[in-house]
């Protein structure tokens, strides 16, 4: 028997009063009381509690009161106002008196309780992830997202952007993380990748006149996971034909202000600031700066020059530099036990240690106090800006040590401080990006990715300094995240090779790698320019979660492996046969 449901659980008011509905959903709680069974009844709208009294038949009272967490069960009912009423929940003001009930489906004692705040082990959690979506913040976290989905279809289809699908088996896709690579039957000893993103394809979308794309877009990419990885996540890509950086940046703010305010009901002001990458990495030591709090790297070379600390002359004697942040109000704060979990934490950014000076009423105190007279350790706070009762931390190495250590701390400090609002949303376009950069072995690589559009009055650095060459390339940050990249294209076949060359790859190696796209731009390539959002990192930042996990349906654990279909698994030896795959013991 199926009951046709009129209303959802948590849907029902006391202007439903007298109203004869029918509730279908699960057992969130069912407790006997002589010859009264009450039940919270559950679905993804939320809780509603249904009676059964002494008028129902006795062998519906006898099933009532047999149920368990978990059961799913329709009831048919009348809404009447509770005599007690639950301020807690939303249906609170009534209750259903059900006058009959069918048991669709009984539970064993789940593995995990259905509580948004259950602590629970996360691995059991996705292991039984169908019984986690049960709890209301994960279904409110999956609509919200639906939302996010939908407004963005609806905005980009009102700006003439047509959705259109790029192939999942392709080419590897030089994006800079490793491929995902699924081997091909038909061809035996040839492997197809998934894709690390569309660009490619949507670069030809844009040369075969689609003009204006998007697509919200499945990708992969096989790296370490973070809070804000997964290996495969969820792109909202687009790209534009005969535009530039200002109406990509106005196009997106657009949409940006339009989620915002249809799914946060927050009026948010555009433009959006704009920072370039260099005043980014100098002010706040990263890429994708926090706005949310003041605090600020203070360059600190000077104030060292030729002082007594043996550590900051060579680190300047070697080119390397001396950087230093002031927390503010801070200085009672930190004990030496919180500093040195900050040491070690900074040390994971290649910072050797961390410098600390107090400037408290009772006077200066620091970690390197004898090796500076309090005249000097009084220069380096007056350099910091620093006032009685802060703190300042400072930090010695190369110029990227200096600022990924002190990027990482204060933005560390502010969560230990309570500086961090999930409230607030503070949007940073940062612009201009260098064009490339070099990796630990000194090999240049792109940047943002290759096809990205060097600033053409500084093409000269090609063959000059190629390090200091920027690059139409702009990243939208939100609170510290980055929240999506992209950049103008090249269009021009010669300059495309160009650029491959100074990333060293031979002519052959390119037409191997990128054949099709130099071939495409020989036959009228438009101007374009596109940008790519992480979805799952935009839902996570607007529900406040702290990790992407929380808002995508059946993710990936630490170990890239899905727990609830415990993939990745062996292949069938047929399988592997066919495919002409023979397995070696890894080394
Ligand atoms: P990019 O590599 O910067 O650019 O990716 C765009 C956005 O995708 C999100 N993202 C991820 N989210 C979750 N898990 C991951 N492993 C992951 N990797 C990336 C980030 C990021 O900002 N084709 C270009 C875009 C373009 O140039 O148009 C690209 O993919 O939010």
């Amino acid at each position: 028997m199926l009951y046709k449901r009129t209303h959802m659980c948590g849907e029902l008011r006391l202007a439903d009063e007298g109203k004869n509905v029918v509730l279908n959903g699960w057992v969130a709680k069912a407790r006997s009381l002589g010859g009264l069974v009450f039940v919270d009844l559950r679905d993804k709208t939320g809780i509603t509690q249904v009676t059964f009294n002494e008028d129902v038949p006795a062998e519906i009272i006898e099933m009532a009161k047999s149920l368990r967490s978990e059961y799913c069960i329709g009831v048919k009912g009348t809404v009447k106002e509770r005599s007690s009423k639950n301020s807690n929940l939303p249906t609170g003001d009534i209750e259903v008196f059900a006058d009959d009930l069918v048991i669709y489906s009984k539970s064993e004692t789940p593995p995990i309780y259905i509580k948004d705040d259950d602590n629970v082990d996360d691995n059991l959690r996705l292991k039984y992830r169908y019984l986690d979506l049960r709890k209301q913040k994960m279904q409110r976290n999956l609509t919200f997202r639906h939302k996010i989905a939908k407004c963005c279809r609806d905005y980009f289809d009102e700006n003439g952007f047509t959705e259109v699908e790029t192939p999942m088996l392709i080419k590897p896709t030089p994006e800079g993380a490793r491929d995902y690579i699924v081997p091909s039957r038909v061809h035996n000893g040839s492997f197809y990748a998934l894709p690390q993103s569309p660009q490619m394809f949507k670069q030809l979308l844009m040369v075969g006149g689609t003009d204006r794309y998007m697509q919200i877009v499945k990708c992969f990419r096989d790296e370490d996971l973070r809070a804000d990885r997964q290996p495969e996540f969820t792109q909202i890509d687009c790209e534009m034909s005969f535009a530039g950086v200002d109406d990509v940046i106005e196009m997106q703010e657009g949409f940006l202000r339009r989620v915002m305010k249809e799914v946060k009901g927050i009026d948010v002001e555009t433009p959006f600031p704009r920072m370039t990458y260099a005043e980014a990495m100098e002010r706040y030591g990263s890429d994708k700066p926090d706005t949310r709090f003041d605090i600020e790297l203070q360059k600190l070379n000077d104030v060292f020059e030729g002082c007594g600390f043996e550590v900051f002359t060579k680190t300047l004697a070697e080119g390397g530099d001396i950087r230093g942040i002031c927390v503010p109000g801070a200085a009672s704060e930190f004990s030496r036990k919180k500093i040195d979990k900050l040491v070690d934490e900074v040390k994971h950014y290649g910072a050797k240690g961390l410098v600390w000076i107090k400037y408290e009423e009772s006077g200066i105190s620091s970690s390197v106090g004898k090796f500076f007279s309090e005249d000097e350790l009084r220069a380096v706070l007056d350099k910091c800006g620093a006032n009685a009762g802060d703190i300042v931390f400072i930090v010695s190495g190369t110029a990227k040590v200096t600022y990924d250590s002190l990027g990482f701390l204060r933005r560390r400090v502010a969560g230990q401080l309570g500086l961090l609002d999930d409230n607030q949303f503070n949007f940073l376009w940062v612009v201009d990006f260098p064009m490339f950069e070099q990796d630990e072995d000194g090999n240049i690589k792109a940047m943002h990715h290759p096809f990205t559009q060097p600033k053409l009055d500084e093409l000269y650095k090609l063959d000059t300094d190629i390090l200091s060459l920027n690059a139409d390339a702009y990243d939208i940050v939100l609170n510290g995240v980055e929240l999506g990249g992209g950049s103008v294209r090249i269009h021009d076949k010669d300059l495309q090779a160009r650029m491959f060359r100074a990333l060293g790859l031979t002519d052959e190696e390119c037409q191997e790698k990128f054949g099709f796209l130099i071939e495409a731009f020989k036959y009228g390539a438009p101007p374009h320019a596109g940008l790519a959002y992480g979805l799952d990192r935009l839902v996570m930042l607007l529900l406040g979660e702290k990790s992407i996990r929380e808002v995508i349906a059946f993710p990936k654990n630490q170990n890239a492996e899905c727990p609830v279909c415990e993939a990745p698994a062996p292949a069938g030896e047929g399988q592997l046969e066919e495919l002409g795959i023979e397995l070696v013991a890894a080394e």
